[in-house]
C-alpha cells in the first residue's frame, strides 16, 4: 500500500467544465467511464518509499532520474516540495503497438583477439540479435483519457507558476487530449499547438503520408517564460543585409523593430502608439511548424531506444520555455532527450520513467555527457523487473495452476481448477494500467456488480490480486454488504509472488594485480530467452526452407554482459561508480564515460579495492556481488 496519498492541485479551475459536464456549444462531449477517475483523483497521488541507488557525480545535485510512474513521481516531488518549470512528455501515443528492445549480444573477449580482424568491418546487420517487448501502448480510448487525466492533474500538481507544459501526441489520440488539457489546464493557458514534420521512408498507400506529430503548449498562468527564437530565412537574410528592416507584427507582441535607425521605425515609435519590442536582428521569428529529421540511424545520439526524439526538437523547446538554471522534467523519458539537452543547456533535469531500460539508457547518455544525476526508484513493487510487459508475462507464469479460459470475460486473467471447488477465476490487475493496479471501491464495486454476475452459476470462488489496496478492511466490508451472491472472495498480495521470484545472474572472477579478471557468467533468464529465439528461427526455417539464424553463446558467456561496475567507496547503500567500463554492440569499450576504439578484453581495472561489483546483463538486468 503507499505510504500515504498525496492530493492534486486544489480545485479544478473556476469555470472550467468538469470532465463528466462538458458543456461547450450546447453539446456535451462525454466518454464511456469519463467519471471513473473522478475519485482516485479526489484520493490523491500515491506516495510511496523512495530509494537513492546511485549518486553520480557532484553529490549536491539536484538533478533526479527516477524509475517509477509518472503519479508516483510527481507525488514524491510535491511531498518533497520540487518544483518543475518546464515539462515535455511525449507518452505512448495508444497506437495499438507493443514497443520492442533489440538485444544485441556482445563479442566474446575470450575470442575477440583472435576475430578481431575479421571482424573489424562488422556491420549493423552482421550484429546478433534478438527482441524482448519493453512497453505496451495497447490502449480503449476511454481508458488511456482516464490515464492521462490522472498523469496531467498530477504534473500540474508540481508546475511552478512559470511553469509550461509541452505535450507530444500524434493523430491516434491528440485532439482527445487538447480537451483534457482545456479542461485541466484552461482554454486561457493553451499557448500553441507545434506541428513537428519530418520526412520518412514512404510506402506507396492510397491515403496521405503521416508525416506530423502535435505537440500542444499549455502555461500553468500567463506568467510563463518564452525567449523567442528566430530563424534566419535566406531572403531575409539577405533584405537585412542590403539597409534595415522593420517587421513582425503590430499584435500582441507590440512592435517588433528590427533596427532603431529605420526612419520609419522611428516615427512609429515615437507617435507612442505601439509597445516596441526590438528583436534580435538574426531572422524570421520561429512559426510553430518545425522541420526536423529524425534521428539518423548512424548519428552519435542514436541510443537504439523505441521512439526516441531529436535532440534538435528538445533543443526548441527547453530553449523557448526556460531559462538557465530551471527545472526541466520529462515524467516519460525514454531514453533520457529531455535530461540529455536540458544538462547541456545548463538547465536541472528529472527524468522518469517506468522501464527500467529507460533508466540504464538515460543514466548512461548522461554519465557520458558529464552531468551528475540521483538515480532513484520508486518501491512500489513493480521494480523487480525490467519493465511492466515482462512483470505481467512473469507473474502469469508465476500463480500454480493458473490457465487462459476462453469462455469468460478478458476481465479475468485464466482460471484455476480446483479439485474441491471447481474452475476459479483470477484477476490480475495491469500493471501498465495505474487505474488498476489499485484495488480501490471503485474496482471492487466494478468486480462484485459487473463482472460476478456474469459467471456461470456453477462458479464458487474468486481470486482478486492486487498490487496496492486502498484499505483492505474497508473492501473487506464493502464485499460484506454489497455481494448479493454466494461466492467467496479471496484477495491476495501480487508483491508476495514478485519479492519470491528475484535471480539474479552468476558471476565466476578473480582478481590480478590491479585488475577483476571475468572467467564466467551465466544468466539463466536470458539463456532461456535465447533459446526461445532459436526455437523460432529452427520453425521458421522448417516452413521457409531459409538459412536459420540461430544464436550459440559460448560456456564463458561474456558476451552477455554489457556494463561492469566496481564501487570502491562502500559496501552497501547507495551505489558509487568508482571504475565503470560499457560495451557497445560492436565490442567497444566506453571507460567511465569516455568511448574508446578498444575491444573489450574480459577485465575491468581499479585503483583502489573494489568492495562490490555490479553486472548489467546485455538485457539489462543488474545483479552486485560483493567481493
Ligand atoms: C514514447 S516513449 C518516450 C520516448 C522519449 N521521448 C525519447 O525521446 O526517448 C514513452 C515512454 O513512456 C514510458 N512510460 C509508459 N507508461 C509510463 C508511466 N505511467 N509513467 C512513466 N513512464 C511511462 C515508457 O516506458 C516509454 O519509455
Amino acid at each position: 500500500m503507499a505510504i500515504k496519498y498525496i492530493p492534486y492541485f486544489k480545485e479544478p479551475i473556476q469555470g472550467q467544465a468538469i470532465l463528466d459536464n462538458f458543456t461547450r456549444t450546447k453539446r456535451v462531449l462525454k466518454y464511456a467511464e469519463n467519471d471513473k477517475v473522478l475519485n482516485r483523483i479526489e484520493r490523491g497521488m500515491p506516495l510511496y518509499e523512495v530509494d537513492t541507488e546511485e549518486i553520480v557525480g557532484n553529490k549536491e545535485t539536484e538533478n533526479m532520474v527516477i524509475r517509477g510512474e509518472c503519479v508516483s513521481a510527481c507525488a514524491y516531488l510535491k511531498e518533497n516540495n520540487i518544483k518543475v518549470d518546464l515539462v515535455y512528455i511525449d507518452p505512448p501515443f495508444a497506437s495499438g503497438a507493443d514497443y520492442a528492445k533489440t538485444i544485441y549480444v556482445r563479442r566474446n573477449p575470450k575470442l575477440a583477439e583472435a576475430i578481431e580482424k575479421a571482424e573489424e568491418k562488422l556491420e549493423d546487420e552482421g550484429l546478433r540479435t534478438f527482441e524482448e517487448k519493453m512497453y505496451g501502448d495497447v490502449w480503449n480510448k476511454e481508458a488511456y483519457l482516464n490515464w492521462m487525466y490522472e498523469n496531467l492533474m498530477a504534473i500540474k500538481s508540481v508546475m511552478s507558476e512559470k511553469g509550461s507544459i509541452y505535450v507530444h501526441l500524434d493523430w491516434h489520440i491528440g485532439h482527445y487530449v487538447k480537451i483534457l488539457m482545456d479542461e485541466i489546464f484552461g482554454e486561457e493557458n493553451f499557448i500553441d499547438e507545434i506541428i513537428w514534420h519530418y520526412e520518412k521512408w514512404t510506402a506507396g498507400s492510397n491515403m496521405l503520408q503521416k508525416n506530423h506529430d502535435v505537440i500542444y503548449w499549455y502555461s500553468k498562468s500567463n506568467e510563463f517564460v518564452f525567449n523567442e527564437q528566430r530563424k534566419l530565412t535566406e531572403n531575409l537574410k539577405k533584405k537585412y543585409e542590403n539597409g534595415y528592416l522593420i517587421g513582425g507584427g503590430y499584435g500582441s507582441n507590440g512592435l517588433v523593430v528590427y533596427d532603431k535607425n529605420n526612419p520609419k521605425a522611428k516615427k512609429l515609435i515615437d507617435s507612442g502608439k505601439y509597445k516596441v519590442v526590438y528583436a534580435n536582428t538574426e531572422g524570421k521569428p520561429l512559426s510553430d511548424v518545425w522541420d526536423i529529421p529524425f534521428i539518423n540511424p548512424m548519428a552519435n545520439e542514436r541510443s537504439d531506444y523505441t521512439n526516441q526524439k531529436p535532440e534538435k526538437l528538445l533543443e526548441r523547446i527547453i530553449k523557448i520555455s526556460s531559462n538557465e538554471n530551471m527545472v526541466v522534467a520529462d515524467f516519460f523519458g525514454g531514453s533520457g532527450v529531455t535530461a540529455k539537452v536540458a544538462n547541456d543547456l545548463n538547465r536541472k533535469f528529472i527524468h522518469c520513467d517506468v522501464g527500467i531500460n529507460s533508466i540504464e539508457t538515460t543514466r548512461d547518455r548522461l554519465i557520458e555527457a558529464g552531468a551528475s544525476f540521483k538515480v532513484m526508484d520508486i518501491k512500489d513493487g513493480v521494480n523487480l523487473y525490467r519493465n511492466p510487459v515482462q512483470t505481467m508475462e512473469k507473474i502469469k507464469s508465476l500463480i500454480p495452476g493458473l490457465k487462459e479460459e476462453e469462455s469468460i470475460s478478458e476481465f479475468w486473467s485464466g482460471v484455476i481448477n480446483d479439485s474441491k471447488v471447481g474452475t476459479i477465476p483470477v484477476y490480475i490487475p495491469n500493471l501498465m494500467d495505474s487505474g488498476t493496479k489499485i484495488l480501490d471501491i471503485v474496482l471492487v464495486n466494478k468486480i462484485i456488480n459487473g463482472e460476478i454476475p456474469e459467471l456461470g452459476d456453477g462458479v464458487r470462488k474468486v481470486i482478486i490480486y492486487y498490487i496496492d489496496i486502498i484499505d483492505k478492511k474497508e473492501v473487506k466490508k464493502f464485499i460484506k454488504e454489497n455481494l448479493r451472491r454466494d461466492i467467496e472472495i479471496e484477495l491476495k498480495d501480487l508483491k508476495e509472488i514478485l519479492d519470491e521470484t528475484v535471480v539474479t545472474d552468476v558471476v565466476e572472477y578473480h582478481i590480478e594485480k590491479k585488475e577483476i579478471v571475468i572467467d564466467k557468467f551465466i544468466s539463466d533468464r536470458l539463456i532461456g530467452k535465447i533459446d526461445e529465439y532459436n526455437e523460432k528461427m529452427k520453425a521458421q526455417k522448417v516452413a521457409t526452407g531459409k538459412k536459420e539464424k540461430r544464436i550459440d553463446i559460448s560456456n564463458e558467456g561474456l558476451e552477455l554482459i554489457e556494463m561492469i561496475s566496481l564501487d570502491c567507496t562502500s559496501k552497501k547503500g547507495t551505489w558509487n561508480s568508482d571504475e565503470e567500463i560499457k560495451i557497445d554492440k560492436k565490442g567497444y569499450v566506453t571507460k567511465n564515460g569516455k568511448k574508446t576504439k578498444e575491444f573489450w578484453d574480459g577485465k575491468i581495472a581499479f585503483k583502489k579495492k573494489p568492495l562490490r561489483i555490479k553486472i548489467r546483463n546485455i538485457a539489462g538486468d543488474e545483479s552486485v556481488i560483493n567481493v
